[in-house]
């Protein structure tokens, strides 16, 4: 029989205290933290759902890899594991290891890049964005029509519309195309999944103008789950076998292996191409380190191996999707407004629907990220205005599309109670909302703003 409850299929090793607080205390350290939870201490959360990156919890088997490392200067055997690894999953002949992804899409993104070059994704990551722009080139986002349809259940509004793709191409002209960009699943985009069919499409647009097609492939074992259940061709092809095939379609991939190979640290660029790979190496041994550890120390690279194997686990998969569903289906029963069907890594509340009295400039997402920290100490992200917003000329804000708060799940860290009080803390949101104010931001740099802006309450 199918039991309606599915457990974490793992048992719990070792463990790390939580350190409880009470409301009144959460209000003082929010407001030292210029009611921005980046600013927070961490030992000032109770549940943290900031990120999905990094936070992973790893296996006995990666624990013993780590012991296991090779920290060789030059060709250590973990760095044969993982190179090994990684061109196995992927079929890309040269591996550059990076200490994460922002640096992977540094290297690549400002060879390719540059004043004049554009970048066309299904939605850009807020770092993919920053090393594109930094270095003068532009960033353009074409999600699929689909996504914009709050209500649809359409599985894979992760897509890129592929229509526009094609024009877009044309229009800018495709000696000025930096590289076009999939993001799977899509992260700033409401952590959709991509289908199959929608890279097949992408990869035959580029191929047809000869433009060049990387995968930002971070979290492509969570989104080889969507496509198994969800399209039908590939309901007997295993997870991994589908992430191969989607490799197979893309000139090269870069990933941030915090998320979907399960470790604290690390990341890569993969690529099919020799003179590209060699200019991007030069650039690696600058920044990085030598071309077989680049960021990374031999023990990273070991547990990175062993991690991008474990993602592919049947059941693991399976666990992982269903409790980020959980999260989601509970609260959404409760009249949350989230982002439908539920994605893979996080569940992402609409705080504009949530306070349509706080307008754009006074940042809802913000408004909802505070109010989840105080009522239960959960830290969420907002993937709004704060995160996407710029000036005009005149210093008016433009804003993003849509007033996102993120609640990021980390892999194999927390247990269904965790979830279960977080679905509690939202009820309390939910009587407060009509009450809850926006903030004014204060303080903030002019890249990437979100990670240090600081903010003040409206009365
Ligand atoms: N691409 C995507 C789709 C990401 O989600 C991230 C990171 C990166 C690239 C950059 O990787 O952090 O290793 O440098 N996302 C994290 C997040 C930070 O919270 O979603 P990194």
């Amino acid at each position: 029989m199918e039991f309606k409850t599915i457990i974490e299929p793992f048992k719990i090793k070792s463990v790390e205290p939580i350190t409880m607080s009470t409301e009144a205390q959460r209000v003082e350290y929010l407001s030292n933290a210029y009611y921005n939870p980046f600013l927070l201490r961490s030992r000032e959360v109770i549940i943290d759902m900031l990120t999905d990156s990094g936070t992973s919890a790893m296996s006995s088997e990666q624990w013993s890899g780590i012991m296991r490392g090779d920290e060789s200067y030059a060709g250590a055997a973990s760095w044969e594991r993982l190179q090994y690894e990684i061109q196995d999953l992927t079929g890309y002949p040269y591996i550059l290891p990076t200490h994460q992804g922002r640096a992977a899409e540094h290297i690549l993104y400002s060879y390719l890049g540059g004043k004049g070059k554009v970048f066309i994704s299904n939605t850009h990551f807020d770092t993919t964005r920053a090393n594109i722009e930094f270095n003068g080139a532009q960033a353009i986002d074409i999600p699929t029509p689909e996504a914009k349809n709050r209500e649809s259940e359409y599985p894979f509004k992760g897509n890129m519309d592929v229509t526009r793709l094609d024009e877009l191409i044309t229009s800018h002209g495709v000696q000025n195309i930096g590289a076009v960009i999939l993001t799977v699943t899509n992260n700033s985009g409401g952590g959709q999944p991509v289908s199959m069919q929608n890279a097949k499409d992408v990869a035959a647009i580029c191929r047809k103008h000869g433009v060049r097609f990387i995968i930002d492939c971070c979290r492509i074992a969570e989104n080889a789950y969507f496509i198994h259940h969800f399209e039908e061709e590939y309901k007997h092809v295993p997870y991994r076998q589908i992430a191969q095939q989607m490799f197979s379609l893309a000139d090269g991939a870069i990933m941030s292996a915090k998320k979907d190979a399960l470790v604290n640290m690390g990341g890569f660029l993969a690529l099919r191409d020799a003179q590209l790979a060699e200019a991007c190496t030069s650039l690696l041994i600058i920044n990085e380190g030598f071309s077989t550890y680049g960021g990374l120390s031999g023990r990273d690279m070991e547990a990175i191996a062993i991690g991008l194997r474990e993602v592919f686990d049947a059941d693991y998969l399976n666990y992982r999707i269903k409790s980020t569903q959980y999260l989601g289906e509970h609260i959404r029963a409760k009249g949350v407004p989230v982002i439908y069907p539920i994605g893979g890594h996080a569940v992402y509340v609409d705080a504009g629907q949530l306070y349509p009295h706080i307008p754009v400039e006074q940042y809802p997402g913000q408004a909802l990220v505070c109010e989840l920290y105080k009522i239960g100490g959960v830290r969420a992200v907002e993937i709004g205005s704060v995160m996407f917003g710029k000036y005009d000329d005149k210093g008016k804000l433009i804003p993003a599309p849509v007033e996102l708060v993120r609640l990021a799940i980390p892999r194999r860290v927390y247990t269904q109670s965790h979830i279960d009080y977080v679905i509690e803390v939202f009820d309390e949101a939910m009587k407060n909302a009509a009450n809850t104010r926006g903030l004014k931001i204060t303080k903030e740099p002019k890249f990437l703003r979100h990670f240090t802006a600081h903010f003040e309450p409206l009365k």
